[in-house]
């Protein structure tokens, strides 16, 4: 058990009829990033939370440190520092009150509260706007006043859950180097995401997380190689013609061609090989765009579920066409 800083067993919870972690198990040992992926509803913040010791498993243990989230949840809570999907931080409060409150929630006092708060706070960036109400943060700033928060009693063991949620690309790679850097001082971190890029870019290994399963879980790399190749996508601008295109690009050139909505997915050893007779077999057909993909997270998790890790996001892309054809 020591070897893991963090480990779970069996892990499950159970909401009524809902199963919404169901027996999972993993391992993070010291100083390791291990990240939680996986689409919106698969389970990843009952799992925080239940090792955060703020939900009770239905069944299952888990151990923060060797201490059991059962039996010493006290203990767990000293090793632990949380950051939350749901942020916490007082809006009518400057950034710096927010921090020593957090600091003398976990008895610090005085001297030592405003060391601890000054230290966080400057890690994290923040020291110049400190002194401003949280209500005039941006949106990246709120999210890294919570790390900062989650740092005044040095735990060795961060939680952090889909910590650059909605946050634009420069602050989430903001975060991203802070996080990093959080690495490097050996912190041991086991981060939530439904972002493929923020567990490529951050994790040493990943557990790929659905329905409350873990179906999947290796290094980057690792579960990268289990997809074999590269694919093309040739959307075209009449759906009505996919099925065609993909039996003639079948027959044509021998490879294994999808007709789904409208495109057309190819899988192929190398793109480079085929992409040449691939043009010459739809030119003439209408097509919007031909896009090659080489193997991502997000296409092991494809592999894997036969979904993608972000189906709603792709329902609003729907929802807008839909709407711009109610209009017309
Ligand atoms: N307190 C609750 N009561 C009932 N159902 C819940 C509760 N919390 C979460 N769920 C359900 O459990 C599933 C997993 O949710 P969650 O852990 O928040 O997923 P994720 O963080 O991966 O998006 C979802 O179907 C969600 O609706
Ligand atoms: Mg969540």
């Amino acid at each position: 058990m020591e070897e893991c800083s963090i480990k779970a067993q069996d892990l499950t919870k159970q909401f009524g009829q809902l199963t919404a972690v169901d027996h999972v198990s993993f391992c993070v040992k010291p100083g390791e990033v291990y990240s939680l992926l996986g689409p919106n509803g698969a389970g990843k913040t009952t799992t925080i939370k239940m090792l955060a010791t703020l939900l009770q498993p239905t069944a299952g243990e888990a151990w923060i440190k060797g201490h059991s989230i059962l039996r010493e949840p006290h203990m767990v809570r000293r090793a632990i520092g949380l950051v939350p999907q749901d942020l916490t931080a007082d809006d009518e409060l400057t950034g710096w009150e927010n921090v020593v409150i957090q600091a003398k929630l976990y008895g610090f006092r005085g001297v030592e509260a405003e060391r601890r708060a000054k230290e966080a706070l400057d890690f994290m960036g923040l020291l110049e706007a400190a002194q401003r109400r949280v209500s005039t943060y941006s949106g990246g700033m709120r999210r890294r006043l919570e790390v900062a928060m989650s740092l005044v009693h040095s735990p060795e063991v961060l939680f952090l859950d889909e910590p650059t949620l909605g946050l634009d690309v420069q602050s989430r790679r903001h975060l991203w180097g802070l996080i990093e850097e959080l690495r490097r001082q050996g912190k041991t971190i086991l981060l939530t995401t439904h972002y493929m890029e923020e567990a490529e870019a951050l994790a040493d290994r990943v557990a790929i997380i659905d329905h409350g399963r873990i179906v999947a879980e290796g290094s980057p790399e690792e579960l990268k190689s289990r997809i074999k190749g590269e694919t093309i996508h040739v959307r075209l601008r009449d759906p009505g013609q996919t099925i065609a295109l993909a039996e003639k690009l079948s027959k044509e050139l021998g490879v294994d061609a999808e007709a789904k909505g409208d495109t057309v997915t190819v899988r192929v050893k190398s793109s480079a090989e085929t992409l040449p007779g691939l043009v010459q077999v739809v030119s003439g057909m209408p097509v919007v765009e031909i896009r090659i993909v080489k193997p991502n997270l997000e296409e092991v998790f494809l592999e894997l579920t036969g979904r993608g890790l972000r189906d709603e996001e792709f329902d609003v892309f729907k929802f807008r066409v839909m709407a711009r054809r109610v209009r017309r």
